[in-house]
């Protein structure tokens, strides 16, 4: 493929507003966005800011939004778009603008933080610990996450209401609470933390209405909704209606 000039439309501005800005880069066969993105700052816009870091769809920080769809820059291909066709790239809509290409993704540190972690179990040591391989591989997958929060950017419940991020932690937290709670070692319950109330209570999984966009955009292709947030509902449904549970939330309520 010979190389050709592409028509992108840039996003360039600060919190206090911005605009696209129309660039003609060269294209070449085998490029990703990142390269044209580089190659913008090198010949055109040395003031461009984007970050990245790996180029190899691991570190999770090149994340943007490419024709209105959040993706990757580095792994997103230039084939994958006609010679004719412009490319517009903005940054990732749910978070706030620090500059240009780059948002502040604080909001996600945050809602880490508010995940209770792994609590070990008190009687074994580590080294001792044993599970299943059925067990192994259903963690394995969410643990393939590298935090780009493309799936943060997408959920409609945080990117069109601006005042649901107090309550819900996002597709990639509950997906990290529904780990924790298949964990078969997890002690969380002797520690009096109960995963599937505050997936309820805390990170607002009543918000989410299982539509399945962030599954659409994991480049990780990790099946967040089916294999995490579904079963996460399920079992906190069922926590719900458990007789038992509702007898001991009765009685808490009476003494409290
Ligand atoms: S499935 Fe749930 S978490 Fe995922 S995008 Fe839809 S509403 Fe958001
Ligand atoms: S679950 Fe997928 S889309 Fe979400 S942060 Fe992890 S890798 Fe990115
Ligand atoms: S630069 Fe690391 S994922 Fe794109």
């Amino acid at each position: 493929m010979s190389a050709y000039k592409a028509h992108f439309r840039v996003w360039r501005g600060d919190v206090d507003g911005g605009d696209l800005k129309d660039f003609h880069v060269e294209v070449n066969e085998g490029e990703v966005v990142l390269d044209i993105v580089h190659r913008l700052q090198a010949t055109q816009a040395p003031d461009l800011a984007v970050r990245w870091n790996c180029k190899a769809g691991k570190c999770g920080s090149c994340s943007a939004e490419i024709n209105g769809r959040p993706r990757l820059l580095c792994m997103t291909r230039m084939s994958v778009f006609g010679r004719d066709e412009t490319v517009t790239i903005t940054p990732l809509r749910a978070f706030p603008v620090v500059r240009d290409l780059v948002t502040d993704v604080s909001f996600n540190y945050a809602k880490a933080r508010e995940v209770p972690s792994f609590v070990p179990p008190a009687d074994l040591k580590p080294g001792e610990y044993r599970m299943r391989q059925e067990d192994v591989g259903r963690s394995q997958e969410f643990r393939k996450c590298i935090e780009c929060f493309l799936c943060q950017d997408t959920c409609h419940v945080v990117r069109d209401f601006e005042q649901n991020k107090e309550a819900f932690a996002g597709p990639r937290f509950l997906m990290r609470v529904a780990e924790l709670d298949m964990h078969p070692l997890d002690a969380a319950a002797d520690a009096g933390i109960d995963r599937k109330r505050g997936a309820q209570e805390d990170h607002g999984l009543g918000y989410c209405n299982i539509t399945k966009c962030c599954t659409e955009v994991c480049p990780e292709q990790i099946k967040i909704t089916d294999n995490a947030l579904i079963p996460l509902k399920e079992r906190a449904v069922d926590r719900k209606y458990d007789p038992l549970v509702w007898l001991g939330n009765k009685i808490r309520r009476r003494e409290g």
